[in-house]
């Protein structure tokens, strides 16, 4: 019985598993890399706001309950904010700024 030989055409495979590692790595590398940038995380994020507003007068100067404006905050597991007229969605619901 002869011996078994691998056919040449083999070979190539560990060329194409070292350049399939060396794409995946700096893959890997770019995904992270954009992962971690202030555009992808959103920071600074500033919504539009067409009234300015200020906790600093409402809740500090006139001490008003937080759960006056945001009424849900002590019974759903997001605090509600106040809702302008119209469609009801906050300012920053669909917008960008
Ligand atoms: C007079 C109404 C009013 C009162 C009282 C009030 N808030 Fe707000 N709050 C708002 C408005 C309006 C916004 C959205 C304003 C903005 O984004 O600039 C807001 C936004 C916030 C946000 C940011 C939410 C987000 O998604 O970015 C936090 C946190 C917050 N309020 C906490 C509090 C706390 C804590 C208190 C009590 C000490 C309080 N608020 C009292 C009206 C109020």
């Amino acid at each position: 019985m002869r011996e078994f030989h691998f056919p040449n055409w083999v070979n190539k495979f560990t060329l194409l598993i070292l350049i399939g590692i060396l794409v995946g790595a700096g893959y890997l590398a770019t995904v992270l890399y954009a992962a971690h940038l202030p555009t992808t995380v959103n920071v600074g994020h500033r919504p539009f706001q067409p009234i300015p507003y200020s906790h600093e007068l409402h809740a500090g100067e006139l001490k008003i309950d937080c759960r006056y404006c945001h009424n849900t905050v002590d019974t759903a597991a997001h605090a509600a904010g106040p809702r302008k007229p119209g469609n009801g969605r906050p300012d920053h619901v669909g917008q960008s700024a």
